[in-house]
């Protein structure tokens, strides 16, 4: 199998790349970052597309920026919305399964039971609106997969978790938001979802959600990465936690309030989500074993 990676320097297209060249060395994956293939070039992306000719294109880029997109809306239109037009269109072209990621925040946020994939969707920020519109552009090649996942950490880029050990490190208190619900991902665990999908006899088609297992706040979130990098030995020792509600805390983007996603679809598909509470672990030590 052919597979073309767009985006393969962040989070989830570094896992990805990790995953092949670990358990998938048969496969032949073209990984791509912005230098490489930028996807709001309409005639590199064909020119590409022709020449290697995947069977799976697998869009792992984004205008990931949720606050800078608020300033930056034309931006983050080009690469969350034209671009994955520019993908879809040459999967489609060339008869390639295309894998695109979206988000939890095309929800508004206000519900009280997991959102479930055809709830109508209210995004309340930029890059929302644009995740949104970019469901659609993906969804202009037939055999198209939107798969809407939230709070994605790693040992790559940056993210949450490398976030509270930086400020775990630097100061004595911590104030984090513990009004917002939803539930963590590990990159890794994506990665392995899309290598199920694009492996399977029948590829399941059309929006799913998957997400890790567990819904928590971030302050919940905040007090297991402190605490688990304790016992890894990255931090010596536990700052002190003061949960603050969201209002304490403004940011130029709305983020949701309750952000869990119902995995019943894909579970019904044969993927099963995994805890995100192990994979806390296998980054930590990924850190820890990275140090100089
Ligand atoms: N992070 C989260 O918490 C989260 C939550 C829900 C959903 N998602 C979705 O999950 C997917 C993966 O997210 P992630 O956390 O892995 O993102 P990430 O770490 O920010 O990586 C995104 C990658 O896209 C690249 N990129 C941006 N513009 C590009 C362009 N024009 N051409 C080619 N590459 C370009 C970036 O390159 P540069 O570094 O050069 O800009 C970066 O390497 C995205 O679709 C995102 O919307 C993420």
């Amino acid at each position: 199998m052919k597979v073309l990676l767009t985006g393969a320097s962040g989070q989830v297209g570094s896992c990805f790349q990790d995953l092949v060249s670990k358990k998938y060395p048969q496969m032949t994956l073209l990984a791509t970052d912005r230098s490489q293939l930028d996807i709001t070039d309409a005639a590199a992306v064909d020119r590409v597309v022709a020449q290697f000719q995947p069977n799976v294109i697998f869009n792992a880029a984004a205008y990931t920026a949720v606050d800078r997109a608020e300033s930056d809306p034309e931006g983050a239109w080009s690469v969350n919305v034209q671009a994955v037009e520019n993908l879809s269109l040459a999967a489609q072209r060339h008869h390639a399964f295309f894998v695109h990621i979206s988000t939890d925040y095309v929800f508004n946020g206000e519900a009280d039971k997991p959102w479930v994939e055809d709830h109508p969707c209210d995004p309340q920020s930029v890059y929302g609106s644009t995740k949104l519109a970019g469901e659609k552009a993906a969804q202009v090649c037939d055999q198209t997969i939107v798969l809407r996942t939230s709070w994605v950490f790693s040992e790559y880029g940056n993210n949450f978790v490398k976030t509270m050990l930086r400020l775990g490190k630097e100061r004595p208190e911590l104030s984090i938001i513990d009004d917002q619900r939803g539930c963590p991902t590990y990159a890794g665990d994506i990665a392995n979802a899309v290598m199920q999908i694009i492996c399977a006899d029948e590829r399941p088609t059309g929006v799913y959600h998957y997400s890790g297992l567990g819904e928590i706040s971030w302050f919940g979130f905040a007090e297991t990465i402190l605490q688990k990098a304790c016992t890894h030995g990255l931090l010596a020792k536990m700052p002190e936690l003061k949960p603050i509600p969201t209002t304490q805390y403004p940011t130029p983007a709305k983020r949701p309030k309750y952000s869990v996603m119902s995995t019943k679809k894909i579970v019904a598909a044969g993927i099963k989500p995994v805890s995100w509470l192990p994979s806390v672990d296998l980054v930590l030590q990924k850190l820890k074993s990275s140090l100089p």
